[in-house]
Order: structure tokens, then C-alpha cells, then sequence
């Protein structure tokens, strides 16, 4: 086999081990998602409220963190039937999110897309240093996630 219909079979095989991702699964992989990008934010709050502790490549780092969470097709993780609890695994979404996705994911996307777009400028912006400017898109990402959970998040 050529190295490019290799990667091809590759590719397919973690897909189709991926449809078969228990529910209980997806809800927990999707929730450390989140949790994971908490705790990066959680870093560069920290650094951007007290200028004199912040550090580049730190605040670059977490926020390339983000960004990659961001972009890592977590809608995929909203399966059918996890829109409530499964097998003792319960979730905050809001049937409000799955009704989205089964009209065309509209609200949706506009709130995954502000994401992607403020998480990949958090990157650009923590490359330049600038403690002030980096709190100023830190804000703005942070909008983004309180927008979504507004909407789509049990409090
Ligand atoms: C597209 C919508 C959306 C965006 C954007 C979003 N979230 Fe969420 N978030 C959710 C939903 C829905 C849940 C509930 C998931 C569940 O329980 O199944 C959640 C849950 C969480 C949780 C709780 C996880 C747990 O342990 O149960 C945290 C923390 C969180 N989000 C942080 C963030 C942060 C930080 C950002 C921005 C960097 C963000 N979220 C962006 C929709 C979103």
C-alpha cells in the first residue's frame, strides 16, 4: 500500500471507531473539553490581572490550548441521546443545543465559528507580548464562551 492510501485507511479507521464512541463518552470527552480550556483561561486571567507575573510564552501556550480545543470539531462529541443523562453521566447542555443541531446548527456555528476566530486572535496577540492587549482579546474570548453558555448551558 502507498503511504497516501495508508493514511487514507488511517484516517477511515479512527473515524469509524469515533461513530462508535459510547454516549457516556462523548458527554464526558466534550465536558474535559471544556474543562481543559477553563483551565487555561484560568492562567491567563490570572496573568493578565497582575501584569508583573506575566509571562509570553506561558500566555501563548495556553491560549494556542485553547485554540486547538477550538478547532477540534467538538460538535461531533453531541451525539444523539446525550442530551440527557446516560448511564450516570449527566450533562449541562440544554435541549435548546440539540434542537439547533437538528435545524442546520445555526446558532451554533455562529458561537463555535466566535470562538475559533477570538481563540486563534488570542493566539496572534499573546505572540506580540503586550500585557494590556492580550487582556483586552482575553475579554473578547471570554464572551464568547458566556455567549454560548447563555444560550445553551444549564447554570
Ligand atoms: C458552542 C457553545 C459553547 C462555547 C463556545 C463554550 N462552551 Fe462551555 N459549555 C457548553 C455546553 C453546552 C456545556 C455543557 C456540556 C455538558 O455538560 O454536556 C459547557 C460546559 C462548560 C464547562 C463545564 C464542564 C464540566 O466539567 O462539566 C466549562 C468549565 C466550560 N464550559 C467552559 C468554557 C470556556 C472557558 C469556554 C470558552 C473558552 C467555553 N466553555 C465555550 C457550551 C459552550
Amino acid at each position: 500500500m502507498n503511504k497516501t492510501l495508508f493514511a487514507v485507511a488511517l484516517a477511515v479507521a479512527s473515524t469509524a471507531s469515533y461513530a462508535q464512541m459510547k454516549p457516556e463518552d462523548a458527554i464526558q470527552t466534550r465536558q474535559a473539553g471544556y474543562k481543559f480550556m477553563a483551565w487555561n483561561m484560568g492562567k491567563i486571567k490570572a496573568q493578565v490581572e497582575a501584569p508583573e507575573t506575566f509571562n509570553k510564552d506561558q500566555v501563548v501556550a495556553a491560549a494556542k490550548a485553547i485554540a486547538g480545543i477550538a478547532t477540534s470539531g467538538m460538535g461531533a462529541l453531541y451525539l444523539p441521546g446525550t442530551d440527557k443523562e446516560v448511564n450516570g453521566v449527566p450533562t449541562k447542555a440544554k435541549p435548546e443545543l440539540f434542537a439547533d443541531l437538528s435545524s442546520g446548527a445555526v446558532k451554533v456555528k455562529k458561537f463555535a465559528g466566535d470562538l475559533v476566530k477570538e481563540s486563534a486572535e488570542l493566539v496572534k496577540v499573546a505572540e506580540g507580548g503586550d500585557a494590556a492587549a492580550v487582556k483586552a482579546q482575553f475579554g473578547k474570548l471570554n464572551g464568547t464562551c458566556k455567549s454560548c453558555h447563555d444560550d445553551f448551558k444549564m447554570k
